[in-house]
């Protein structure tokens, strides 16, 4: 079955989307520039932005290649904005490699976290003033199936996830009574281009049997956008604060 595009929901609506140029953010960023939304799509990735551009031509995308977890493109992201941010996807991030507690690098713990964690808070954290002085805000943050129990991903991923929930629950719990709705997406297993490889004969011990025998059968990525937009939208006016699992029943293992 496929979505229903809700055609002009977000007409009028600036929406900033990271890590748009590849799965859940390129069927999001694609899904609201068919709802009417002006996209600020941003990736690190300069040629995936582009491909972006070509298949969408329109003129309500604006593209903004970037590193999430440097805090001058954060601001490039956000001034392409032009002093208006309806809403934001905190969408980019990386895995882990699957590395077990005792086998996590320094370089890993502080990438990992940098693009999924930190770069979360400095993007919620540069359009807030905006958001608030308009008395209107609706963010999205990813997290994860791994942000909520072990066994689906190395340690730092976890943790970033984990965190992310934090984030979203007490960004809502601040701003919620100046407008600004702050919810969370966990999928479970998706089919997109992240990479994902197994570096810890450990991980693949203890994670295989579980990973073979629990995950339901991959999402696609607009089923997750479906989600994403739901929760930007007015059809979710009462819920803030929350982690929408759209993975296919997978926490209920
Ligand atoms: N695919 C899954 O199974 C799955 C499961 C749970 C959660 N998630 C989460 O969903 C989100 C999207 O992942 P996806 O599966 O669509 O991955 P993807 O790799 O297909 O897309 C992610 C995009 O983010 C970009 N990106 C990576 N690092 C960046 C950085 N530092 N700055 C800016 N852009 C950067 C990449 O270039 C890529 O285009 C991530 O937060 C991920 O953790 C994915």
């Amino acid at each position: 079955m496929s979505n229903s595009v809700d055609a002009g929901r977000f007409n009028g609506r600036t929406i900033i989307v990271t890590g748009a140029g590849s799965g859940i953010g390129k069927a999001t960023a694609v899904r609201l520039l068919s709802e009417g939304a002006r996209v600020i799509a941003s990736d690190i990735s300069q040629p995936r932005l582009d491909e972006l551009a070509s298949e969408s031509a329109t003129d309500s995308l604006v593209i903004v290649p970037g590193d999430v977890s440097a805090q001058a493109d954060v601001d490039k992201i956000v001034a392409a904005a032009g002093g208006r941010v309806d809403g934001l996807v905190n969408n980019a991030g990386i895995m882990d490699a699957f590395l077990p507690t005792a086998e996590i690098t320094d370089e890993m713990w502080d990438r990992v976290m940098g693009v999924n964690l930190t770069a979360q808070m400095r993007l919620i954290r540069a359009v807030l003033p905006t958001m608030i002085d308009a008395e209107f805000g609706r963010i999205v943050n990813l997290a994860s199936e791994a942000g909520i129990k072990s066994g689906a991903s190395g340690t730092t991923y976890s943790v970033s996830k984990h965190g992310v929930i934090g984030l979203t629950k007490s960004t809502a719990f601040f701003y919620g009574p100046k407008g600004v709705r702050c919810n969370a997406v966990a999928p479970g297993a998706v089919m997109t281009n992240i990479e994902a490889p197994f570096q810890s004969a450990w991980a693949g011990e203890r994670l295989g049997p579980i990973m073979q025998t629990t995950i339901p059968t991959p999402a696609k990525a607009e089923e997750l956008a479906a989600s994403i937009c739901w929760l930007l939208s007015e059809d979710s006016a009462n819920v803030n604060g929350t982690v929408l699992m759209s993975d296919g029943g997978w926490s209920t293992v």
